[in-house]
């Protein structure tokens, strides 16, 4: 994300990076909730979006009114509840933060009973309002609503692989923190590369293939990787039951979707780690899996093998597969019976 292109490059000093303007419209379905709101307001800022469909059960008109009086050219409408048709016709890209957050003792996989319902209910609407839109999820738990998601568009017979992105951007975004913390580095320059799922022990940070990694080890590359895997947990806990990270994700998410739309204009070596149907594990029973993924006009462009890995890494990859496999099972589980 960060080092690969000047553009992104550009995009860890929080200013967006544009493209070949194209008509671009982005609907968020939760643009109310804590995600929701800070995101959309980044999307408002990115001169890619050109159309800002907001969606909430909740709130939504009123944030849309809010952001819609920020001076930049995308336009910007709320909808309530019985609105989804008009939220997601003509969107070509939709954003899902919708759901509930973690309190503190919570894993994410304590949401599902929540939140599979909600993702769901919002697949059967996208696969019948914009079946053909690229999706973003970032509803936890991600290693089970993404495969939610795809369940429901492969039943209602619209399922393109391509088209679904679990969002593990923030996991990306923190390790680079992290890392470039540490090492007294700039951020900007700091690019670590996760692969796996998003939770715990299914987030597994590359960190020997960044060159700034290098001289980390013993306890501080063991409490590093920590800190990568339950970064979440941090936010959590500081938040004391009130939520999750909000603010980072909210720029997260925004990263990841200007990736996107710069990859769907025709931008070339667009490359964002993301949670997508993959081949990669695919004869371990891991049907989805986060690894570098250039983004191309129809999604996914290519996915890159996770490379050479260190002793450490095999090891955490193998703690990850079999948490990772669990998870999807669950969500296909869920779907196939829902
Ligand atoms: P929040 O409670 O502040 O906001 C969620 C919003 O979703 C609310 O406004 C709510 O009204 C809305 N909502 C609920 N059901 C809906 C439905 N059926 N249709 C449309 N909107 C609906 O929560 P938040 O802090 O914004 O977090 C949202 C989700 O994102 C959580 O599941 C959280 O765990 C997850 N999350 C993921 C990542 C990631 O890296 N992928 C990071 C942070 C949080
Ligand atoms: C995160 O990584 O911050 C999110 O997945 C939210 C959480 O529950 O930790």
């Amino acid at each position: 994300m960060f080092a690969r292109s000047t553009a992104a490059r550009t995009l860890a000093r929080r200013a967006f990076s544009s493209s070949a303007r194209a008509e671009r419209k982005v609907a968020v379905l939760g643009a109310g909730g804590g995600i929701g709101q800070p995101m959309s307001l980044l999307l408002k800022t990115d001169p890619l979006v050109t159309s800002l469909s907001l969606y909430d059960i909740r709130g939504a008109p009123g944030v849309a009114a809010d952001i819609s009086h920020v001076n930049t050219k995308a336009d910007c409408k709320g909808y309530e509840q019985a609105d989804i048709a008009s939220a997601l016709k003509g969107a070509e890209v939709v954003v899902i933060p919708a759901g509930v957050p973690r309190k503190p003792g919570m894993t994410r996989d304590d949401l599902f009973n929540t939140n599979a319902s909600i993702v769901r209910d919002l697949a059967k609407a996208c696969a019948e309002h914009c079946p053909k839109a690229m999706i973003c999820i970032i509803s936890n738990p991600v290693n089970s609503t993404v495969p939610i998601f795809a369940e429901v568009f492969k039943k209602a017979g619209v399922f393109d692989p391509k088209r679904l992105f679990g969002v593990t951007t923030l996991d990306v975004v923190r390790a680079s923190t992290f890392l470039s913390g540490i090492q007294g580095t700039d951020p900007k320059d700091t690019r670590v590369t996760v692969v796996g799922g998003h939770s715990g022990v299914t987030i597994v940070p590359l960190l020997s293939q960044t060159e700034v990694a290098k001289g980390v080890s013993g306890q501080a590359y063991k409490d590093l990787v920590k800190r990568i895997q339950f970064g979440g947990d941090e936010v959590v806990q500081a938040k004391a039951g009130t939520g999750s990270a909000t603010l980072s994700m909210g720029y997260a998410g925004a990263i990841f979707v200007n990736s996107l739309i710069r990859g769907m204009n025709g931008e070339k070596n667009v490359v964002e780690p993301t949670f997508v149907k993959s081949p990669l594990y695919e004869s371990e029973g891991v049907e989805f899996f986060s690894s570098n993924v250039e983004l191309g006009a129809n999604g996914v462009e290519k996915i890159h093998p996770v490379g050479q890995l260190s002793a450490e890494e095999e090891e955490l990859l193998k703690a990850c597969l079999p948490d990772l496999k669990k998870n999807i099972a669950k969500g296909v589980e869920f779907a196939k019976s829902a």
